[in-house]
């Protein structure tokens, strides 16, 4: 996987960035290696507004962290009063298209204005700081609005990406002991309307906290709206102050709990707080993007998503820039929709996914080719290992080889990339995130815990705290300490394998657990299995990954059913569509395969490595030894072969 072929950055392009050369790099890393706690405060103190300075930088109980311990800042202030008070005023602070072709622009002022307004509103109703809200709509600029009203007060917020069902979104509504949902009747994708009103009613006829629902209109569709809990945006909108001061925070109040899949059935909602999480995501806006003044930022992520929180709202906007924001996907109307936009808004430094550079590749050259991208300075990825071939195509076709990529490695727990390359500084190899940034400890190691040494594979841990770093798992401590501290006694276990070549360079390979990474969004199989399990005809599920060629992993689900006549074609329809139900159309699996039996060991658990052996090379080589039933093994191959 080690390409020879390495990319400097340009000559133009190191003069003109923030770090230069290798040296540049090498000795940010090294003053952060030699006093990290001095370090993040020097960049805590030159990238944040503090209402008050804090007594320590971090107070370490492992694996529990307080980083600008006693300081007082506020996200939303940071985001916008300061620029709107600076010669930023009157700057983009977001271009926005909807996927109609609707188009806003709001200032820093404006925006300022926007979430004042909005967080009078929220005070209006009776939430203020510690209050928690589920903010689920579509990619509108009344999205991040939500956010940082919800910010400028403390009231913690958790996003609920819009392709989740009712089922899902009442789960988290549940589990964050959440009392507000801010909401839209609608949104557009692909030409139809999500009804997110709709399914918010289905999920919180179950929810009896929840006090209000406040509703933005954006397609203009019927919905219900019920008297007393459910109020119109613009309604509650009207006359409101645009005063509202920020709510002098503690550092380490939470901002935003975002649930994401684990090795269980339920998901986890992952907890950051504020200053730690503000400071390392706008440090990174100038480290791995190099961002300028007058740049013009589109990570083309989705807000729901932990890449849309850190680099589409709170770091572009902490660090002053113009982000942009689409409503819809990069295939509809047409496969230039995005190159379109690029060309419209002149935009320097964009940021995608590995799945959705596969999924433009095959459309061929001819969509970027009819459009002018030469305002792209750079390029980055994030989400999933990328490809050599699909680096080296964007790289080509997309940055004309004159952008450099920056593969960005993190997490939803990490909060902020950790392992990517700085542009004007490294030469970067296709498929590697390179190196560490300032004040990241990773290590690779084996299942004992020693490093294993270059060009082996082992698992990735971090050895340090950092700043962004997750504060916790929402209401669950334990499960926090075993499934991220124990594995590696001292050390923060990232789910992930990787290889660290001759040169230092990491190459992330994929999770080692029940994980899958689909299109770049994270699945687990468990929480497929209990889905699938909850269907009357369902005896047993188990879920795999399975290569793809565009999302990277499908879902693979094999299923046994329970005793009676089963028309197997309906139901494997009927329970792709049920998964889609219970957790949300892009969980739903690709396949659906019946079979008398499913793999156990003695013990009783499925043996899920033989299913995705099963699914990946067609033979199985594996150890069977402790199988109940090699039969079961040998037909389910069998069948594979037929197909
Ligand atoms: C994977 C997304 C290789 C990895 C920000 C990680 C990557 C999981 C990369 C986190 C990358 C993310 N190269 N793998 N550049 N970026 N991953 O929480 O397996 O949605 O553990 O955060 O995505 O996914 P999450």
């Amino acid at each position: 996987m080690t390409t020879s072929h390495n990319y400097d950055p340009s000559p133009e392009f190191v003069r003109q960035a923030h770090v230069q050369g290798m040296e540049g790099y090498r000795e940010l890393y090294r003053h952060a290696e030699q006093d990290p706690e001095g370090f993040w405060g020097e960049v805590a103190a030159r990238e944040v507004h503090w209402f008050e300075p804090w007594s320590k930088v971090l107070e370490w109980n492992p694996p529990f962290a307080k980083w600008f311990v006693g300081a007082k800042t506020n996200v939303s202030y940071n985001c916008l009063d300061r620029h709107a008070a600076s010669h930023r005023k009157n700057k983009a602070a977001i271009i926005w298209e909807g996927e109609p072709g609707d188009q806003r622009t709001l200032t820093y002022q404006e925006l300022h204005r926007l979430v004042s307004r909005f967080a009078n509103v929220l005070k209006a109703q009776g939430y203020q700081a510690g209050d928690r809200a589920i903010i689920y709509m579509p990619m509108i600029p009344e999205f991040p609005v939500a956010m940082l009203a919800c910010a400028r007060l403390g009231i913690t917020h958790s996003v609920v990406f819009g392709g989740f069902s009712a089922e899902a979104l009442k789960a988290r509504i549940l589990d964050l002991g959440a009392t507000l949902v801010i909401t839209a009747d609608g949104g557009w994708r692909r030409g139809k309307e999500v009804k997110l009103k709709a399914a918010v009613d289905e999920a919180i006829t179950e929810c009896p906290d929840v006090r209000s629902v406040i509703v933005y209109r954006r397609t203009g569709s019927d919905v219900a709206m019920q008297e007393g809990r459910d109020h119109w945006w613009h309604a509650l909108d009207q006359g409101v102050s645009e005063e509202c001061p920020a709510v002098h925070l503690d550092s380490e109040h939470p901002l935003y709990v975002l649930y994401t899949s684990g090795t269980t059935g339920k998901p986890k909602g992952i907890l950051h707080t504020t200053g730690g999480y503000l400071t390392q995501v706008t440090a990174a806006m100038k480290w791995i993007f190099d961002l300028k003044d007058s740049d013009t930022f589109w990570c083309a992520a989705d807000i729901g998503w932990v890449t849309g929180h850190s680099y589409i709202v709170y770091g572009p906007l902490s660090a002053g820039a113009t982000t942009v924001i689409y409503e819809g996907t990069p295939d509809y109307p047409q496969y230039d929709v995005w190159w379109r936009l690029v060309e419209k808004h002149r935009v320097n430094i964009m940021y995608t996914s590995p799945t959705a550079i596969r999924a433009l590749i095959r459309q061929g050259d001819s969509w970027p080719d009819k459009h002018d991208l030469s305002s792209l300075r750079l390029l980055g990825s994030v989400g999933e290992p990328i490809n050599p071939t699909a680096w080296e195509w964007y790289h080509r076709v997309i940055g004309k080889g004159r952008c450099p990529i920056v593969d960005t490695w993190w997490q939803t727990e990490t909060g902020s990339a950790m392992i990517a390359p700085m542009p004007g500084a490294v030469p970067l190899k296709p498929g590697s995130g390179t190196f560490p940034l300032p004040g990241v400890a990773p290590d690779i190691v084996d299942f004992n815990g020693f490093p294993v040494g270059p060009d082996r594979e082992g698992f990735l841990i971090l050895r340090r705290p950092w700043p962004a770093m997750t504060r916790g798992i929402w209401g669950d401590p334990e499960r926090f300490k075993e499934q991220y501290w124990t594995k590696v006694p001292g050390a923060y276990f990232t789910g992930d394998a990787a290889r660290c070549d001759q040169d230092g360079y990491y190459w992330v390979l994929g999770r080692v657990d029940d994980v899958m990474n689909v299109s770049g969004h994270r699945l687990s199989t468990m929480e497929v299995e209990s889905a699938l399990v909850k269907h009357p005809s369902v005896a047993e599920a188990a879920v795999v990954g399975k290569p793809h060629e565009i999302t990277g992993q499908a879902v693979c689900a094999f299923v046994t059913l329970k005793k009676g006549e089963h028309d197997q074609e309906k139901l494997g329809k009927d329970l792709r569509q049920w998964v889609a139900h219970e957790i949300g159309a892009f969980a739903r699996p690709e396949e659906i395969r019946f079979t008398d039996a499913l793999p156990k060991t003695r013990s009783g658990k499925i043996m899920r490595r033989l299913l995705r052996e099963i699914v990946t090379s067609k033979t199985v080589t594996g150890d069977v030894t402790t199988l109940e039933d090699l039969g079961v093994v040998t037909q389910l191959a069998a069948q594979q072969d037929e197909e």
